[in-house]
Parts: C-alpha cells; structure tokens; sequence
C-alpha cells in the first residue's frame, strides 16, 4: 500500500516571516494520519528543517543539481539538501522544465543523485491544455514516466505527482475522471515496470489547484494517494485542511 502524503510546495515564496506557518503545522498536526511534507524555498529549508525537527513535518526541496558537487553557480546538491535536514526532493515541476528546460533525461539524472544521496524524489509530470485538447495526455505521461524515472528506484524512496499544467496556479482542475483515468494508468506503467511491490509502493499525488473544498473529491478517486499543493500549501489554515480531508 502507498502512503498517503501531503506536501506543499511553497516555490519562489516565503520568507522567515513565513515560518510561523510552520509552527502552526506542528501545533494543529502532532501525530498526522498521513505523512506531511513542505517544500521551502532553498533559502528557508535549513530554517524550516530545524523549526520542525521532532514534528511530524518531512522537508524537502525544489530542487536539487545532478552532481554531488562543483562549479554549477546557483545549484544545490542532494547531499546539501540532506545537510539542510530535508529528506525530499521536488524533481521535474512544470515549471522547472518550462524556465529551466530541463528534459526527461535531466530529470532521470537529478532523480538518481537524489534518492543516491537517500532522498526521496517526487518526481513530476503533466500535460499541457494543448496536449489534452490534442488526446496526448496519456502518450505524454508515459513518455515522461518512463524517461524521468530511472531503473534504480523503490517503493520508498519515489513518488509521483501527476500536474496538469493547465491547472497549476489557475484554480480549473480535471475531471474525477480525468484524474482516476491518469492516475490507474501511471499506477499500471509503474507496475508494468517495476513490478508489483514496488509499483504498488509508489506514493501518486495529484497537484493543480488542490483547495481545502476540493480535496476531499480528490482523494476519494483510486490510486490517488495525495496532494502536491501549491498555493493552498502557504497558509496553516488551508494546508491543514487539506491534510484533515486526506488523513
Ligand atoms: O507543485 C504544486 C503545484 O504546481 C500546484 O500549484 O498553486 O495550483 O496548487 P497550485
């Protein structure tokens, strides 16, 4: 069985007056029914980290460079993540490979470093409205699972998140449907592959738009094991929310 996860990618927003959202996490979660992630900005995750060692509260990054280490000005590491005290990583966000043009193949790289390094990668995927509109939705997630995900990867140290593009940031979500359509075909792709205890294992979130008053229609659809939230994840209030609708 996956675990269920609610994580909160905060991308380019936060600053030390944000972390009082931290503790508010911590104070209204001590013993969460699910497993509870946030994802700061580089510049907070040290902070963060320390603010909720002891808590319930997984950190992680956005982010993290192929390498162990080097001359790559502006990059961190997945060793240095793990020195932050976080234990997962954002890889492939929509965002990352639309301004940073980062491929599948980049994806596969950074994915290996991390869960090399003993983090735990949650690697994304997605579609935009134009590849949905065209009927490539599966085509294109299949393509990106396969090219981002690399062969050395458990139950434990990947999850996948499934991000519409279309729906990031813009308040639309999917069909149930849509998302119980993509959703049984990556849990299937990643049992084709990977076999059934590790296929099985992986934690899919869905993230694009994920409110305290749709959350709980969300995680009610089959292999949908969480939430990668973005905006709804910078407020104790709403992120907590959404946390009580999946434990
Ligand atoms: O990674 C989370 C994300 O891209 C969704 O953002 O603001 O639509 O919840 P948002």
């Amino acid at each position: 069985m996956a675990q269920k996860l609610a994580a909160g990618n905060w991308k380019m927003n936060g600053t030390e007056a944000s972390l009082a959202e931290i503790d508010a996490m911590i104070a209204a979660f001590p013993a969460p029914g699910c497993k509870v992630l946030i994802c700061p900005p580089a510049t907070l995750l040290d902070r963060l980290s320390t603010r909720a060692e002891g808590s319930a509260i997984a950190t992680g990054a956005q982010d993290c460079h192929m390498n162990a280490s080097g001359a790559h000005t502006g990059d961190i590491s997945a060793e240095m993540i793990k020195d932050a005290g976080g234990t997962y990583v954002i890889l492939g966000h929509s965002e990352r490979r639309t301004d940073h043009g980062e491929t599948d193949e980049i994806v596969n790289a950074k994915t290996m470093a991390a869960t090399g390094a003993g983090l735990i990668a949650v690697v994304c995927v997605g579609e935009t409205l134009e590849q949905r509109d065209a009927g490539e939705t599966l085509d294109l997630v299949g393509t990106q699972l396969a090219g981002s995900i690399p062969e050395a990867v458990t139950g434990q140290n990947l999850v996948v998140a499934y991000e519409p593009v279309w729906a990031i940031g813009t308040g639309r979500i999917p069909t149930i449907e849509q998302i119980a359509e993509v959703h049984d075909f990556m849990r299937a792709r990643l049992v084709e592959r990977f076999g059934a205890e590790i296929g099985n294992a992986v934690s899919l979130l869905y993230g694009g738009s994920v409110k305290p008053s749709n959350a709980s229609e969300i995680f009610a659809v089959a292999n949908v094991d969480g939430a990668l939230v973005g905006g709804a994840s910078l407020k104790a209030a709403d992120f907590g929310a959404i946390i009580d609708a999946l434990q």
